[in-house]
């Protein structure tokens, strides 16, 4: 299993140490264009998780690619790229400009209102151009998540990133949206089980890796989403609260792994899905 943070929750150049203490760091996601995001308010505490919207704010392509890529390698730690556009070519066109990276190819930022091309169709033009591994990072929002998974596969996908934020509205005091946008991506801990129930999903149809996140926010989070058949854990808004939570969280999966009557993590590995199966019959 490895554990990496969730793209946008960490920046590896001003926490370093954090960074090198994961498997894999994740990048923001990177556009072709420059983008400053959205106008403040971008960010949102609610009682059970936090909105943002950042809007995917990040200094494009070129400037990633010059600048920031060769001092993210200083850290020696793998790195996975998250990449996205508003069409299919233009996330081809950053993977071929990528070499020796992961690539998590962002398919579902509720923070930009261009509509994007189908899911399928961006991985299918990202696969034709580069031999990189390849996940495909999913919204919670399908409907059907197994048929999205199945369609992402056949398309070319190496591994799957799940789940991006859910859609949501905070109001304040005087019933204003807290958001300048109005709507933002929900995340942290109210995010779980949805992340499990999309894990879950994925997991009775594919057995290429999946990393699951979504509310990871101790060792026992982790191990659920493991049990659900996430092959790797990502931590997210977990990480701004507290930046330490990576070697936290690997101490309390061994210790939850043991509480819950499995010599190993790895050993919970899709208990979950095969409970599901075995109800089904
Ligand atoms: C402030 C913030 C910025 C984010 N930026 C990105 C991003 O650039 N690309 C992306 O794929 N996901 C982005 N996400 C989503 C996270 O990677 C993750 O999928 C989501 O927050 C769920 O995990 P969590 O509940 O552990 O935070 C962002 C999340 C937050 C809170």
């Amino acid at each position: 299993m490895l554990l990496l943070n969730a793209s946008g929750c960490l920046d590896a150049l001003t926490a370093p140490d954090v960074a090198s203490s994961l498997d894999a760091f994740v990048t923001k996601t990177v556009t072709p264009e420059p983008r400053a995001g959205n106008a403040p308010v971008r960010i949102a505490e609610t009682e059970h998780g936090m909105l943002n919207a950042i809007g995917l704010a990040n200094p494009g392509r070129d400037v990633f690619i010059r600048e920031t890529l060769p001092r993210l390698r200083e850290l020696n730690v793998p790195l996975w790229v998250s990449v996205g556009g508003f069409a299919a070519h233009e996330y081809a066109e950053t993977c071929a400009q990528l070499d020796d990276v992961t690539i998590e190819v962002n398919l579902s930022c509720p923070n930009v209102d261009e509509a994007p091309d189908s899911a399928a169709e961006i991985v299918a033009a990202c696969r034709e151009v580069t031999a990189n591994p390849l996940y495909a990072k999913v919204s919670p929002h399908s409907w059907d998540m197994a048929e999205t998974v199945r369609a992402l596969e056949a398309a070319g996908a190496d591994g799957f990133s799940m789940v991006n934020t859910l859609r949501g509205v905070a109001l304040d005091s005087t019933l204003r949206t807290k958001l300048a946008r109005g709507a933002g991506g929900y995340s942290g801990p109210a995010l779980k089980p949805v992340a499990l129930a999309s894990v879950l999903a994925a997991r009775r149809v594919t057995e290429l890796p999946i990393v699951g996140m979504g509310g990871v926010c101790n060792g026992r989070d982790a191990l659920e989403l493991i049990a659900c058949g996430a092959t790797h854990v990502a931590l997210g808004t977990i990480l701004f609260a507290d930046p330490d939570a990576p070697a936290r969280v690997l101490d309390e999966l061994e210790a939850e792994a043991t509480r819950a009557g499995f010599a190993r993590p790895a050993d919970a590995f899709g208990v979950a899905v095969g409970a599901v199966a075995n109800l089904a019959n």
